[in-house]
């Protein structure tokens, strides 16, 4: 290794993400009561401009109400983007009135680190202000071709800065691919056409220790796209993604989880190096292939996530 390390900064069990519209209380409600790891409460995108301010009561009225951690959830708020005038407003609500029980804010729309700056000095100063005990995380979703461009520069932002999202509607957007779609394969391309996007951030995440988590994907009434999808992510390195729909959940729950095979498999990885290095040796053969200490370090990433999951 160099000597340089980032090791990760924060664990958090993420395979599922439940957006869930800040202006609908119903949907909090079940939400909180669902099987998602992650529920965050959007002001941001799926409200609309007349809803803002409610949506914003609601968000606060859900993190003072529900226990989220009792739950076992994470719960996030999206606030709105920084060249909106509903951000600094819901930094300061939110954050005054919940902010020692939310667990993170996600921003939107992320293109320098500047913009991940000025959340950070709010935050700072309101806590102080307010004298929490608590530490809100901040995560950033990677969203246009600013944000991409400079997403290497981002993710060493430092601060309380956890992970990055690849928001592929509002990237395919910005970008002006050929697309209406809401993530997913689009025939023309021979591929993934978000591949060297969401790679490039998955790269950004993991040498700053950040974690990466894919976005949306619309078609809520296409489960094995969904899941396609999902799985290229785990491939590249996401921990999860996220779920538009309530039904999505299960899939990204699934698609995220080692199985038993995976687990038991690392497991007889890590036991065969012991005994190769008790006779002296560093590498060793299992199932008619050859492991070492790299083999060890894969194996060891599915028992984190599996150790995670059992709590
Ligand atoms: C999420 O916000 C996205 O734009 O995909
Ligand atoms: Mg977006």
């Amino acid at each position: 290794m160099s000597h340089t390390l980032h090791p990760l900064r924060k664990q958090r069990l993420q395979r599922s993400e439940l957006a869930v519209p800040a202006s609908n209380v119903t949907m909090i409600e079940k939400a909180a009561n669902g099987p998602a790891d992650y529920v965050f409460l959007d002001l941001e995108d799926a409200v609309a401009p007349p809803e803002k301010e409610q949506a914003r009561r609601n968000a606060i009225q859900a993190l003072n109400d529900i226990d989220w951690a009792a739950k076992g959830k994470t719960v996030s708020v999206r606030i709105n983007g920084l060249d909106t005038h509903y951000m600094y407003r819901d930094v300061v609500d939110v954050m005054e009135q919940a902010g020692n029980r939310v667990h993170t804010l996600l921003v939107p729309k992320v293109g320098v680190p500047g913009d991940l700056y000025m959340v950070e000095a709010m935050v700072n100063q309101i806590e102080m202000a307010k004298g929490f005990s608590t530490r809100v995380g901040l995560e950033a979703l990677i969203e246009t071709a600013l944000g991409m461009a400079n997403v290497e520069a981002i993710a060493q932002f430092g601060g309380r800065l956890e992970a990055l999202h690849f928001g592929v509607a509002d990237f395919a957007a910005s970008m002006r691919a050929r697309t209406v779609n809401i993530g997913g394969l689009n025939p023309d391309y021979p591929g993934d056409q978000w591949h060297a996007a969401i790679a490039r951030m998955v790269t950004a995440c993991r040498a700053y220790g950040l974690r990466p988590i894919d976005g949306p994907f619309g078609d809520f009434s296409d489960p094995e796209g969904y899941k396609a999808g999902a799985r290229r992510a785990a491939a590249l390195g996401c921990e999860g993604k996220w779920a538009i729909h309530p039904s999505q959940v299960t899939l990204a729950n699934e698609v995220f989880s080692p199985t038993d095979a995976e687990v038991t498999k690392a497991r007889r990885i890590i036991e065969e190096l012991r005994s190769a290095e008790a006779q002296g040796k560093g590498a060793a053969s299992l199932d008619g292939k050859m492991i070492d200490a790299a083999s060890e370090r894969m194996a060891k990433n599915v028992l984190v996530i599996a150790d995670a999951i059992s709590g």
